[in-house]
This record gives C-alpha cells, structure tokens and sequence, in this order.
C-alpha cells in the first residue's frame, strides 16, 4: 500500500545550503520525508538525472496593477500566475497600489477582487505607498501590516508615485516600528525630470534616450539617499532592481559599516544591456525599465554582488505592457516618445532559466546560491519561510524538477503570458523547469499545464525577521 501521496525519486536534491540525492515524500501538500529509498507514493515522479528545487518565489512581479495613465497590464493573476507555473515559480508576490487620494485598504480590497479564484499559484501581496497621510500612517499602515501585509514599496521616482525624503523618513519609522520590509525604487525624480526635459528640447525622444534620460548617476545618489534615510531611522531596508556597479558600490559600502541593507536585481540587468535600446524603429521599447539595463562592465558587477553575497534575492520584476499595443509600449502610436512609454518588462516565466543558466552553468554561482536567491531568501524577505522557499519536512510541497541540461532557445511563442513580446527572444539557455507541483499537486509536466484556476491560495505574511533592526536581531 502507497505510504505516500507521491514521491519524487531519484533526484538530486537542493537547498540553499546542501546538495544531496533523496528521494523526497508527500503528502497532504506538505513535504512529510527526505530520505533514501522511500516507501511507494499513489504517484511516482521519476527525477532521474534531473534536480529537485524548491518552486521559484518572485518577490516582486507585477500582475493587473491599474496604471494612470491609460496603459494596462496584460497579464492578470490568471495568465501571470500560468506563466510564472511554467518557468517554475510557485508563490508571487505583486503590488497593491495606493493612488493618491484612495484609502490603502481600498487598494488592498480592489487587488483581492483581481486576485479572487483566478491564480493557479499561492500569493502574497506588497503594498505601494502612495500617499502618506496620517490616517495611513498611524493607522491603516499598522492595521494592514498586523493583518500579513507585511511589506511595502516607496517610490524615489514617479509623478503620480513618488515621495519626498520626509516621507520616506515617516514610512520608514513605521516599518522599524511594526516590523514590515520597507522596499525602495531608488531614483532621483528631479535629475531624471531635468534631464528629460532637456533630452526632448533637443528633439531626442526615441527609446534609447530612455537610458541617457537616466543613467547610472542618477541610481546611484538614490541609493545612497535611501542607505542615509535608513540609518537615521534605523531600520533594514531593500533597494530594488538595482542595476549596475554604482549602486551596488553604495551597498557594500552600506554593508560594510554593519548596516542591514539588501539588494535585489533582476536577469535583465545580467543579459540586456541599454544597446538593447537602441534596437531599429521603436523595436527598443521592449527593453525600457527603469532603471534601464546599463552596459556589459555593470552587468559584470551585478554578477559580483550576486557570488559575493552583495543581493540577497532576484527577483523578475515582470511588468506585463504588449509592445504593438496602444494600451502597451504604443500608447502614443510607433513614435511615442520615451518618457510616455509606460515602463517595464516582462521576465516571469524566464527568471528561472536565465540565472540557472547564465549562473550555475556559467560557474559564475553555485546550485545552493541559485535556489537562495530565487527561493529562499525571498521567503524569508518576506516573512513566508519556511512554509515557502525550502526543502525541509513540513514545507508546502511547492517543488521544480528541473532537467539541467535542456537547452532551450527562447522565442515568445514559447512563453505563456500574455504579451506579444520577450526581450530575451533568441537568447540560448541551458536547463529548463520539467514538472512544476505547488503543494502537492502537479500543475507542468513535460509540456502539459494541469492545474486549475483559481487553486492558488492568498498568503498572509509573517513579520519577516530580515527586517528586525540590528539590536532586535
Ligand atoms: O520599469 C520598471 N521597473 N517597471 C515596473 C515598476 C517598478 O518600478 O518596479
Ligand atoms: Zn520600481
Ligand atoms: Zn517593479
């Protein structure tokens, strides 16, 4: 008689810190034995030549998010959450966003009715502070954060999003107070809205100006900005996509001196570069994010950061906009100047297959540094480890069997969000995700999607301990 619901047997097993073959045991969704030789399963995976990881956590993706601008993202919870099972994502984190004006618990329950009965993998939510007031923060803040809302982005940049120093300085004081990870887009508004201005007075408005319009300068005081925010508030912050040397020089200098700074990036800063911008026509669109991919010397610094322990998590900031699409990169028509194209990229289903490939198959990381940076860490991040992100006996069975030798070129059609484009169309990989199961229950298997919509179950999230202050520790 079956003792479990499946086993995996034969793989090789791995964790953020140990590499190991086990056969690995479920039941009831949860992982119940490690082991060798383990009793049979009602189903039986073979893994074979093949690891076994913990499912992708992409701590920061953008699914349905409104916009104010007349651009709509193109994948909601249901293809978002189908393109992130396939690249072996099993638990996502997107953004409930505050306008200005709109109470947060308004913004949280209009992203729960987007959300409700659609996603096929569990999720959380973060929060976007939009509009500080004192209502939000003396009150709705706290509330949302002790309800598992536990994690909130502040915005550098942005007309309709960005906060001044004071009022970072007052959200920080509430995620030292209540215990949230406060995470930062970190921008200079002013230089970039300069340098905008004078890059269109001098007829320049095609996407590659995107980069000129800002450039490493510009992330670089912003960082180090939002490093000095934190200390006088003393408390761990997260700087986000952070895309090349400079900014990661602020880190480890922030590091260094003890204080609790994490960094995330993203593969687009490891394989694109801001050529990529300078694609023919407006073909450069595709690849406008902020801040923009930078060149080949800051994608090897982000490489750095990413053996030496400088990031802590990589994330896809998947933001969903259709390319040939006057709701998309065309809002304006195929000359829509830069500072109009809406910005953002999508990367959720590819998250995984770049850093394997281009880290663990290059040698630049190791298998255990893979799944701690696409895993692990970003559980912890964000207060849902150990159910989430691990390997271990009681964790939610949210596991990747992936071939580690598959190579795979990637080309749109392959991918299964809803955008007409992918900026790493040709981009050659090797190893891909073969059977993706999110608590138990098998949603990819070789090329089938099996998984029914709306399986996906909200997250509230624990306080995370990475954002204690130092003495709390
Ligand atoms: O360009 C980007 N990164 N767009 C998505 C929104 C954000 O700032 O993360
Ligand atoms: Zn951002
Ligand atoms: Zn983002």
């Amino acid at each position: 008689m079956a003792q479990f619901d499946t086993v995996i047997r034969n793989g090789t097993l791995a964790t953020a810190s140990d590499v190991f073959a086990a056969d690995l045991g479920i039941t009831g969704g949860k992982i119940v034995a490690i082991g060798a030789s383990l009793a049979a399963g009602k189903t039986e995976i073979d893994a074979r030549g093949k690891l076994v990881l913990p499912g992708g956590v992409d701590g920061h993706c953008h699914f349905d998010q409104p916009t104010s601008d007349g651009t709509v993202m193109a994948d909601d919870f249901y293809t978002g959450s189908r393109s992130a099972a396939w690249g072996g994502t099993t638990t996502v984190i997107p953004f409930a966003i505050q306008f200005k004006g709109q109470s947060l618990r308004d913004a949280v329950a209009d992203y729960h009715r987007r959300a409700n009965g659609k996603s096929f993998i569990d999720y959380a939510f973060h929060l976007i502070v939009s509009d500080p007031t004192e209502q939000l923060i003396g009150q709705d803040l706290p509330a949302l954060i002790r309800d598992g809302y536990t994690s909130f982005k502040i915005y550098m940049t942005y007309d309709d999003m960005k906060l001044n120093d004071r009022q970072v300085l007052d959200l920080l004081t509430v995620a030292r107070r209540d215990g949230a990870m406060a995470m930062i887009h970190a921008e200079n508004a002013d230089f970039i809205s300069w340098l905008t201005d004078k890059l269109l007075a001098e007829g320049h408005t095609e996407p590659r100006y995107h980069a000129a319009s800002r450039p490493m300068a510009v992330e670089r005081e912003a960082t180090h900005r939002a490093i000095t925010m934190a200390e006088l508030a003393d408390v761990p912050i997260l700087i986000v996509h952070v895309s090349g040397r400079e900014a990661v020089e602020q880190i480890h200098w922030a590091q260094g001196r003890g204080m609790k700074i994490y960094a995330e990036t993203c593969p687009q800063y490891m394989v694109l570069t801001e050529h990529d911008l300078h694609a023919p026509g407006f073909e450069g669109a595709k690849c406008i994010c902020s801040p923009p991919p930078r060149d080949k010397a800051n994608q090897a610094a982000i490489w750095d950061g990413l053996a030496s322990g400088v990031f802590q998590i990589v994330s896809s900031d998947h933001a969903p906009f259709r390319y040939a699409d006057p709701k998309g990169k065309m809002v304006r028509g195929d000359k829509t100047p830069f500072n109009w194209v809406p910005n953002g990229i999508p990367g959720v289903e590819t998250r995984l297959p770049i850093l394997f490939s281009e880290g663990v198959k290059k040698g630049r990381i190791s298998l255990q540094r893979f799944v701690e940076l696409s895993a692990t860490n970003p559980a912890k991040m964000y207060g849902l480890y150990p159910r989430k992100g691990t390997l271990a006996i009681g964790a939610d069975a949210d596991i990747v069997v992936y071939d580690p030798e598959r190579k795979v070129k990637i080309t749109n059609s392959l991918l299964h969000h809803n955008v007409d484009y992918t900026p790493y169309e040709g981009l050659e990989v090797t190893g891909w995700p073969e059977t993706v199961l999110s608590r138990g229950e098998v949603l990819v298997d070789r090329g089938h999607f099996m998984a029914s919509e709306g399986r996906g179950q909200f997250l509230p999230c624990d306080l995370p301990d990475m954002a204690k202050p130092k003495a709390a520790a």
